[in-house]
């Protein structure tokens, strides 16, 4: 398992060292790594502001330097250009990787299960299944690539402590892998505040830099900010948190081609007359950086999910249940396969 990443890194790994950027010299270079900045991988899926620390606040020369991580990474044909035709961007996306989400239905409707690069929320009220299908995925991304996973490791960020190793070992024994190796593979990190999960977040790259990993969960993404910012007044301040966390995850999904799994919570509109009356938190921040939107809703012992906003998928619901296996397809999908 994972030698595939590994062999890869190895190949690459020379240029992925910070002193081989032109102008970061072993000064530099150690003040990126104080910032925990180690390679170049680090550096092009970090923001300008926590770059300039290094050049004393200088916002210029961070963007800079992390332009230069980027055109090496474009070099080595890890990220794709800025310009290019159409059709070289359709080979680009024809490489992006997905993983089975655990029911036939759920996976149509994702246009073939998740996609690595790019971020997915699942948001929806209590008990809609947001967790279980977090925890079906730090299995699923495991199984052979012949059915529908990756043969990759999760990296499971928990921040309301929701995290059932025993349910994963269920959910993997059902699906007929070694529930043992299956929980040796997820890396879990409880996040007990937004900065820790800021912190663990901005750790990432050195589990995704080994190229064993092709997951990254975080369940839930803004329940921390939303108890910790509660007046009006401190809104501003917590949006802007939230936009950074949330280009943070894109870049991460970008730089590591790598699926990042969103939850997210419902709140009551005040104006429930008019249209849905539960619409996700985090507002516009969050709800324009994510790529794929997925509203689940409970319906009887069924859960019904619907696509919202995707950029290419058409709007459509559709019908899965949870079981042993975690995510699985009701029993009359089943029969007519
Ligand atoms: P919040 O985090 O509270 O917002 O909810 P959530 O959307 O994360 O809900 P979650 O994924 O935890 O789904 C809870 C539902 O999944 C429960 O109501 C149960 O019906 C079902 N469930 C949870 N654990 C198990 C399990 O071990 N086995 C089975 N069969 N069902 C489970
Ligand atoms: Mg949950």
């Amino acid at each position: 398992m994972h030698t595939e990443g590994k062999e890869n890194r190895g190949e690459y790994l020379k240029e992925l060292d910070l002193a081989s950027l032109p102008g970061v010299g072993p000064a530099t270079k150690q003040k990126l790594i104080e910032t925990g900045i180690k390679t170049v991988l680090d550096l092009a899926s970090r923001g300008t502001g926590e770059v300039s620390d290094v050049f004393g606040g200088d916002t210029g020369k961070a963007s800079e330097l992390i332009n230069k991580a980027r055109n090496r990474l474009i070099e080595l044909g890890l990220l794709p250009k800025d310009f290019m035709t159409a059709r070289q961007l359709l080979e680009i996306r024809n490489k992006i990787a997905r993983i089975t989400v655990g029911s036939k239905n759920l996976d149509r409707l994702l246009g073939g299960g998740i996609e690595t690069g790019a971020i997915t929320e699942f948001y929806g009220e209590f008990g809609s299944g947001k967790t279980q299908i977090c925890h079906t995925l730090a299995v699923t991304v495991q199984l052979p690539k012949e059915k529908e996973g990756l043969e990759a490791g999760a990296i499971y960020i928990d921040t309301e402590n929701t995290f059932r190793p025993e349910r994963i070992a269920e959910i993997a024994d059902d699906r007929g892998l070694d529930p043992t190796s299956v929980l040796d593979n997820i890396v879990v990190a409880r996040a007990y505040n937004s900065a820790h999960q800021e912190l663990i977040i901005r750790e990432l790259g050195d589990y995704l830099g080994t190229g064993g990993y092709k997951l990254v969960v975080l369940d839930s993404a803004v329940a921390h900010y939303r108890a910790e910012y509660l007046g009006r007044g401190t809104l501003a301040e917590r949006q802007q948190r939230l936009n950074m966390l949330m280009h943070q995850l894109l870049r991460l999904a970008e730089t590591y081609n790598v699926a990042v799994v969103i939850t997210n919570q419902v709140m009551a509109a005040p104006d429930f007359y008019f249209g849905d009356p539960t619409r996700a938190t985090g507002g516009h921040v969050v709800a324009h950086t994510v790529t794929y939107r997925i509203y689940l809703r409970k319906a009887g012992k069924n859960r019904i999910a619907r696509m919202v906003d995707s950029p290419y998928l058409p709007e459509m619901e559709t019908v899965f249940l949870i079981n042993e296996k975690g995510i699985d397809d009701p029993e009359e999908t089943h029969r007519r396969r």
